[in-house]
């Protein structure tokens, strides 16, 4: 997905406009570009790659002006190049846009706009959008009409902004299905317009976010907001109470290796306000749930992409084994398509740390159209995901800036325990004395992560030896099993080292052809109620001199006797230990990351929040 960023004001709008882009350049980073309103003239300045190099242009070539807009770029039509970079012209000139998203329709208007002699300059979709407006402004001489007709005419998801000499005065931004957010800033005489937080937290902290089907008429002292017919709609404004410092590094070379490290915080906060102490009891307001409507659940559908997807695998475990309520996990690209069967009682619960990936966002909506309850584990404030729910639960982690989800993996397992007890308590599956158990063993994992945290020299060491592999495998059984799914992918996706996760005891099932000397095997084996088991994998794959790695469990004396690397992690409950056994993997795909040079918190070829298909 790409990155919007747009200001009207009085202040000079290129050094706020290019340091939003930057904050935003963890959605996609193959390109960027400004336009800027120069003395009645649209200067625009494009750069192929990071944001760092649209930066040196200007500064080379400068260029000021109180109002701006700008955009990183993901390619979808049009390889990463200036001349595909964003901001787009129309014909003549005056009107010019940021756009996130796919024109479905795109070739058929091209043609149509090509035998109207429009003459393109680049091979991107968004283009056609520039023309539209600049044709419909031709006819109507009003701006906000040109713009509206041009959105009933583009098919797919949408979220731009148009700026334009002919109605200098105003911006206008529009948001059209799911193809990511658009947020306006209210500033003192000034506004900020952006497709994530990050970019506006560090000027203002009033916020107001377009829902599907709305545009938003934006000058420096307000703004309006309408339908596409142009009937004014009512919006809220909204406190956000992200800390800006969240959005910097900080200390750490990475965004990721910080996020990693902050996982004693994140932890902590996505609890907070989740505990009643004084019955040890989970309350979980945002479901709004009671005991008539718990007991009328039968069956819990998960759906997720990704990193989100193996924590909602983690949920099975969790809520079958404390709640006893059937749970079925599909991805979300899969759950949108294959028509599922939603009987009466079912809940689909999405999981979703950006709260915008079109994916998971669409299975909502076929969840919705067959009449499910829809619940949502959001991360991102004022995201779709939380919008559309019936009930929703934040992960409250702050924003997540590495493309590589650490934080957001870890704090959703929490809130899936917390919905098992809660959901159990409920419906009285459970007994006070189970429920002080399981709320008290919650309560300690932060400080488990923490202990798990201080084995970091010992991973880096490991990680020292391993760092020219060029695969891996990763297993791991019941409620660790999806750890090995998501420790795999953390080391493809920042190390491009293939890596594959596997379900332990499918080992012997094809997979142990691959174990040789030269493919590590990633064990999760800690002491759970498969321990017995995975020791016999791990002897499985020494037997064929495989090298072993194995995530144990501190005091263990047999894993050492026959494992080659140990990560050690702290004596952790076992329901609980996946919010714990994935820290030392997690830091694991980092360090070899590291030494391998690479760019660790915008990997080759992702975005951060995939809000197309
Ligand atoms: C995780 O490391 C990846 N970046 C990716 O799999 C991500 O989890 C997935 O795209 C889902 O994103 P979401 O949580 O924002 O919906």
């Amino acid at each position: 997905m790409c990155g919007i960023v747009a200001y009207i004001g009085g202040q000079d709008a290129t050094p706020i406009v290019v340091d939003g882009l930057k904050k935003l350049e963890y959605r996609g980073y193959d390109s960027a570009g400004i336009a800027i309103l120069d003395d009645g003239k649209i200067e625009i300045r494009r750069a192929a790659g990071k944001v760092a190099l649209l930066e040196t242009l200007i500064e080379k070539n400068p260029v000021q002006g109180t109002t701006g807009i700008g955009h990183t770029r993901w390619a979808t039509h049009g390889a990463p190049s200036e001349l595909n970079a964003h901001p787009h012209l129309g014909m003549a000139g005056r009107i010019v846009i940021v756009h996130n998203g796919i024109v479905e329709n795109y070739l058929s208007l091209k043609e149509e706009l090509v035998s109207e002699g429009v003459v393109f300059k680049s091979e991107t979709d968004t283009e056609t959008i520039a023309h539209l407006i600049e044709i419909f402004y031709n006819e109507t001489n009003d701006l906000t009409a040109a713009v509206q007709k041009a959105l009933k005419m583009i098919k797919g998801a949408h979220g731009l902004v148009v700026m334009s000499t002919v109605e200098p005065e105003k911006l206008i931004a529009a948001r059209l299905g799911n193809a990511g957010g658009v947020a306006l800033g209210i500033g003192e005489n000034e506004m900020f317009i952006a497709s994530d937080i990050p970019a506006i937290m560090g000027h203002t902290r009033k916020i107001v976010f377009l829902e599907s089907g709305q545009f938003a008429i934006v000058r420096r002292d307000g703004f309006s907001i309408h339908d596409l017919e142009g009937n004014p709609v009512k919006s809220e404004i909204q406190n956000i109470p992200w800390d800006p410092i969240f959005a910097e590094k900080g200390k750490y070379r990475h965004f990721m290796q910080k996020e990693i490290h902050e996982q004693v915080r994140s932890l902590s906060d996505t609890l907070s306000g989740r505990v009643d102490f004084q019955d040890y009891r989970i309350i979980l307001p945002g479901l709004n749930l009671n005991k008539e409507k718990a007991q009328k659940i039968k069956k819990i559908f998960i759906t997720a992409c990704g990193t989100a997807a193996y924590a909602g695998m983690v949920g099975k475990y969790l809520i079958e084994h404390i709640a006893r309520i059937p749970v079925e996990v599909m991805v979300a690209s899969e759950f949108r398509y294959c028509d599922p069967i939603l009987e009466d009682g079912t809940v689909v619960l999405a999981i979703s740390q950006s709260g915008e990936t079109a994916d998971t966002l669409a299975a909502m909506e076929e969840a919705r159209k067959k009449g499910a309850t829809l619940w949502s584990i959001v991360n991102a404030i004022g995201s779709q995901a939380i919008r559309i729910a019936d009930g929703c639960i934040s992960m409250q982690v702050g924003p997540e800036i590495g493309v590589a989800s650490t934080k957001a993996f870890t704090a959703p397992i929490l809130d899936l325990y917390m919905i098992a007890v809660y959901l159990a308590d409920l419906r009285g599956t459970i007994d006070r004395d189970r429920r002080l158990e399981l709320v008290k063993d919650l309560l300690t994992v932060p400080s488990l992560v923490e202990k798990a945290l201080e084995n970091d020299r010992a991973v880096k060491q490991i990680a020292n030896r391993y760092k020219d592999i060029k695969g891996a495998l990763y297993i791991g059984r019941g409620v660790n099993m999806p750890i090995a799914y998501e420790g795999a992918l953390k080391l493809k996706e920042i190390s491009y080292i293939h890596a594959e996760g596997y379900p332990a005891g499918e080992m012997k099932h094809g997979p142990i052809a691959l174990v040789d000397k030269d493919l590590p095997v990633v064990v999760i084996a800690t002491q759970d109620p498969w321990y017995d088991k995975v020791i016999s994998q791990i002897e499985q794959a020494k037997a064929r001199s495989g090298k072993v790695l194995a995530v144990a469990t501190e005091g263990d004396e047999l894993i050492p006797t026959i494992a080659d690397e140990i990560f050690w992690i702290p004596k952790t409950p076992w329901l609980l230990s996946p919010a714990v056994t994935i820290i030392p993997l997690q830091l694991f795909a980092y360090h070899i990351a590291a030494f391998r040079g690479l760019d660790i918190d915008q990997p080759r070829n992702l975005a951060k929040s995939v809000t197309v298909e």
